[in-house]
């Protein structure tokens, strides 16, 4: 944690639970997720227990409580994603890599996630890998690229 989450704190005023929301989407853009310290520090400055933080954190299905993977792929799963056949792709990247949405794998590796619309909407599905957008997704080309992925990972 550096300057940074500092001041993502700095921009919250203490005490204000309708801010626990923003706050926690702050932290996570910055982290890339929700430690355990950080949940401790953001109840302590909303005025909220950890438990309810939680609680109110998991509810939402955007929030991470662990690490992503070096790989980090988020699967559009909005309307007109859905259309064109994301639930295919979730399905096939979750066979490949072994892992349910949200999960990180042991070996650190992959990660992934279901988001709503990326804002490609004629191009989908579309996922995102890292900071990459990929659009037109076809399952039968999923397992060359998820192992092209993996080489590379490997082979940093
Ligand atoms: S619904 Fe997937 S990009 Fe819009």
């Amino acid at each position: 944690m550096g300057q940074n989450y500092d001041a993502i704190f700095k921009k919250y005023k203490p005490g204000r639970r309708e801010d626990l929301i923003p706050l926690l989407q702050d932290i996570q853009d910055t982290e890339g997720f929700l430690s355990e310290e950080t949940i401790v520090k953001a109840g302590t400055f909303i005025g909220l227990s950890t438990t309810k933080i939680y609680g109110l954190a998991t509810f939402y299905d955007q929030f991470r409580f662990i690490p992503a993977g070096k790989v980090h792929i988020r699967i559009c799963n909005g309307t007109s994603c859905y259309i064109n056949g994301s639930q295919a792709v979730i399905a096939k990247i979750g066979e490949i890599t072994g892992l349910a949405p949200g999960q990180t794998g042991r070996d650190g590796i992959f990660s992934f996630e279901i988001e709503t619309c990326m804002g490609g909407c004629n191009n989908g599905p579309v996922i995102r890998v890292n900071d990459e957008y990929h659009t037109h997704i076809r399952t039968d080309h999923l397992p060359e690229f998820i192992k092209k992925l993996r080489f590379i990972v490997e082979n940093d």
